[in-house]
């Protein structure tokens, strides 16, 4: 690879920024200073540093953010603060998220550069666990489970992919539940309009899991971490 696309690939600049830097000697390779910027370098071998930091190459990156209610699962966007606003310090370049959750909508996001990943997990024919818990306006029932199950009418060609409901907690007097419904796609509000055609309404939403990945408990709302290279195989290959 050339210095000036590792460079650039590594967020220190623009191409023709990168080219400036390396003229003016602030790169080193396995620690002598490198002034051409179409030097071939081994991306996996040799030691770059940039002002005498050392950069660690890395072709694909992995975030699990726990996304706070209010942002919106977008790379800019006029009127809403974005998810990419919470990855502080990070290099934003070529970061996607996987799937969107609604900017009412907390919890597990995965935000990579890696669309291999993304397919594997958001693609229909994968089937790939998605888990919310919700709270809802309603009393959950066993037909609730039911329809779920068989797959409902929301309005869209097709009914929904059988889903699995589970009731945590009814409150007769407040008329609410509480559920656990675990979804293979990725449907537009998909969990607010299946509820919404059962004839109740959605009034909080979180992803507490995607594939065998779990959110969290240690991570704040708001916050996020790297994948583990354990969780990045363990989603690639769907097995906990
Ligand atoms: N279903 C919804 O209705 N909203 C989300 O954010 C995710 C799934």
């Amino acid at each position: 690879m050339r210095l000036d696309k590792f460079l650039a690939d590594m967020g220190i600049g623009t191409r023709s920024q990168v080219k400036q830097i390396i003229k003016k000697g602030q790169v080193q390779i396995n620690g002598t200073r490198c002034t051409s910027a179409d030097t071939k370098i081994d991306e996996n071998n040799d030691e770059i540093s940039y002002n005498g930091k050392l950069l660690t190459y890395e072709k694909n990156r992995y975030y699990l953010l726990n996304k706070p209610a209010g942002y919106v699962c977008a790379n800019s966007d006029k009127l809403h603060k974005t998810v990419f606003e919470l990855l502080k310090g990070e290099q934003l370049k070529g970061l996607f998220t996987v799937g969107r959750l609604d900017i009412d909508t907390e919890g597990l996001l995965i935000i990579t550069n890696d669309g291999s990943l993304s397919h594997e997990l958001l693609s229909p024919s994968k089937h790939v666990n998605k888990t919310y818990y919700a709270k809802i306006n309603g009393i959950a029932n066993e037909s609730h489970v039911e329809a779920c199950a068989k797959g409902i009418d929301i309005g869209d060609d097709t009914p929904t992919q059988s889903a699995s409901l589970v009731i945590r907690k009814t409150n007769a007097q407040n008329n609410t539940s509480e559920i656990e419904l675990t979804i293979t796609e990725g449907r537009y509000h998909q969990v607010k309009r299946m509820f919404h055609a059962l004839g109740m309404e959605v009034t909080y939403l979180k992803r507490i899991s995607m594939g065998n990945l779990k959110l969290d408990d240690k991570l704040p709302l708001g916050s996020f971490r790297r994948l583990t290279a354990g969780e990045i195989n363990m989603l690639y290959s769907n097995k906990s």
